[in-house]
């Protein structure tokens, strides 16, 4: 019997993570292990008796694809696969993405949440490539999906997983740990995973590696009855090609190619070498990814007419704290003290060669500092004047009707005005970018939240 899922609402809609990885000291955890909760072809996951809630996930040595019909030994590979996703888990759950993962117990495995694994490959694609195009014929290789193409695979070994359309999905009512999956619960893994492959796809892109497409699980963490992202995500979970050129693929396809083929040492090494490129490229991905939260690439500067705007300001700063964008505040008035104001400028224009720069000026009564920067340089400014109740509408006035040739903003709440830096700044920053991606996620996430407990209580009345 499915459990009536109306009881389970609140507890599987939560917020994204926190800002940053939640640390668990693991000498704090009795790794004890106990007996096989499940072995697959990659992985052992143990039950950890004197850890109620997690688990161990152990990668195995074996590589193996098109549902085991190829299996290969490749030395070395437990550990290049557990650094791959303990690597990208870590850039999910910075990003505030909530994950399995709790933290690398050694070169071979980590401690996780223990999950009810929902029994789903979520597939999703920027390109038209592999099996795609066999199912659907006509569509070229290199076609890009905007928005990325979701697809969805029951996982069935027996019927070598086969593709299942959202409606079978919802009327299936599968029941995963305490969870039974309906509508609610497949929107949010559908925009989770857009979210995850878009993230992901930006990083790799740092690298200059296209992210083609990608398959992941959820599982409904046992602890917390929520859907969180579980099983892995390493090189067999997605298709990477070195500039967008598919002669330059770096992932676990290079091994399928070999299919029917007698496959050679070298064949085997080739394999290893670009795994371990894949494992230490997102190792370094995930340490630019922390190191980023700490110091951000670019920066926000605001400017305030006078110091009595401080609180105001806090306000920017507040929000651009949770983006990961360092904030700077700075006291200046572009009436009274101008040369002053001139002087910051230049140095912020200097500044900018190498830290992208976006200025915020909060100037109130009659806004200068704003027009003067924007006249005076090429750095976006975006005025956010602390209105008076009184003369509201004037103050406004005076930030928006500029002279010609000025392109300054006017933002007045200054949460949104920190975010709109933030989105400039993002451009070139895939941390912000991140932050902001899972910030809509959140969104959608809340809303979503609110309809359900107004449906629980309308089915009540
Ligand atoms: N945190 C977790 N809690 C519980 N089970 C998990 C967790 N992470 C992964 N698993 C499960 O561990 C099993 C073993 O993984 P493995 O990838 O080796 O299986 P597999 O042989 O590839 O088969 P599959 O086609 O199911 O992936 C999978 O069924 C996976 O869903
Ligand atoms: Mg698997």
């Amino acid at each position: 019997m499915p459990m009536p899922t109306q009881m389970l609402v609140q507890d599987t809609m939560e917020e994204p993570a926190s800002k940053v990885m939640k640390k668990v000291d693991i000498s704090d955890v009795d790794m004890e292990k106990g007996s096989i909760i499940i072995e697959g072809k990659t992985k052992i996951v143990y039950e950890l008796p004197k850890a109620p809630g997690k688990c161990l996930v152990l990668s195995k040595d074996s590589i193996t694809a098109y549902n085991g019909v190829m299996k290969n030994t490749l030395e070395g590979k437990s550990s290049i696969s557990t650094k791959t996703t303990c690597a990208t888990f870590s850039i999910l759950e910075n990003a505030g993405i909530k994950t399995s993962l709790i933290q690398k117990v050694d070169d071979k495995s980590f401690l996780a949440h223990r999950c009810g694994m929902i029994p789903i490959e979520w597939v999703t694609r920027r390109v038209a490539t592999g099996s795609f195009l066999r199912r659907n014929e006509g569509v070229k290789e290199g076609y890009r999906f905007n928005p990325p193409k979701l697809e969805i695979f029951y996982k069935d070994d027996a019927k070598d997983d086969p593709q299942w359309s959202r409606e079978m999905l919802e009327e299936s009512k599968l029941k995963c740990g305490n969870l039974v999956i309906t509508a609610d619960e497949i929107d949010k893994m559908e925009k989770m995973t857009v979210a995850i492959f878009e993230i992901l796809e930006r990083c790799w892109q740092t690298k200059n590696v296209s992210l083609i497409d990608m398959k992941i699980e959820f599982g409904v963490c046992s602890d917390t009855n929520e859907i969180i992202l579980a099983d892995v995500i390493d090189n067999d979970s997605w298709r990477i090609w070195q500039n967008g050129d598919k002669r330059l693929m770096m992932d676990k396809q290079v091994y399928r190619n070999l299919r029917g083929t007698e496959i050679t040492d070298v064949e085997m090494q080739n394999l290893k070498q670009n795994f371990t490129w894949v494992a230490d490229t997102c190792h370094q991905m995930a340490e630019e990814f922390r190191n980023s939260l700490e110091i951000s690439k670019g920066q926000v500067v605001v400017l305030m007419g006078s110091a009595s705007d401080k609180s105001h300001c806090e306000k920017i700063r507040n929000t651009c704290d949770k983006l990961a964008v360092k904030c700077i505040l700075r006291v200046t008035s572009a009436h009274k003290g101008t040369e002053e104001t001139l002087k910051i400028l230049s140095k912020l224009e200097g500044e900018s060669l190498h830290i992208p720069t976006v200025i915020i000026a909060v100037a109130g009564r009659s806004n200068g500092l704003g027009p003067v920067m924007a006249g005076n340089s090429c750095l976006p400014v975006i005025n956010c004047p602390p209105v008076s109740a009184q003369w509201a509408t004037s103050d406004i006035w005076s930030s928006l009707r500029l002279p010609s040739g000025l392109g300054c903003a006017t933002i007045i709440d200054p949460e949104m005005a920190a975010q709109a830096a933030a989105q400039i700044l993002a451009q070139h920053d895939v941390v912000v970018w991140s932050k902001l991606r899972v910030q809509l996620f959140s969104n959608w996430l809340k809303l979503k939240k609110a309809d359900m407990e107004m449906r629980r209580e309308m089915q009540q009345e």
